[in-house]
């Protein structure tokens, strides 16, 4: 079959050039599906149902298989991201000063559930392995920026911060 020929039925969505090159390339190598997946949400930000379809398409892999993949690795998003995403640190130094704490308070001020996103889209959060600024843990992280040493008090003000940005 010639592959480079698929094209994508109207309503699936289309990629940007440099996505469907990065597939074109990408398709027929071993272990492909992963860093497909990778460059899908790196684009979008996450992998939503159908962008999945598309790459069904222009891949020719079974959309459950491409599922499969996505529901098994928790790295993978299904949903979009809010406008600021908050990682913070759950390696060994951050783990054991606090930051599962500080998890748990930035959910419990914006009203998250696990994966979610707040209801003005503005702000989700996930943990994060080692950052590489353990003498700072715990540590936070908002796009480019870097809290460290945090305490739950502090909280509240990173995120007025963001939220009028
Ligand atoms: S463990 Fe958090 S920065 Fe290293």
């Amino acid at each position: 079959m010639d592959h480079t020929k698929r094209t994508i039925p109207a309503g699936t969505g289309e990629f940007p050039q440099e996505l469907s090159t990065f597939i074109e390339e990408w398709r027929a190598k071993p272990g492909s599906l992963i860093m497909i997946l990778h460059k899908i949400q790196e684009t979008f930000g996450f992998i939503s149902r159908e962008s999945a379809e598309t790459l069904a398409i222009l891949s020719g892999i079974p959309l459950a298989r491409i599922y499969g993949v996505i529901t098994f690795y928790h790295f993978f998003k299904t949903t979009k991201p809010g406008k600021h995403k908050i990682s913070v640190c759950l390696g060994t130094a951050c783990y054991l000063k606090g930051g599962q704490d500080m998890i748990d308070e930035v959910r419990s001020i914006l009203g998250l559930e696990e994966g979610g996103v707040s209801d003005d889209g503005l702000f989700s959060i996930d943990p994060v392995r080692c950052v590489g600024c353990c003498g700072l843990a715990p540590v936070l992280t908002v796009g480019t920026e870097t809290d460290g040493k945090l305490t739950k008090e502090q909280l509240p003000e990173i995120i007025a911060k963001y939220r009028n940005k």
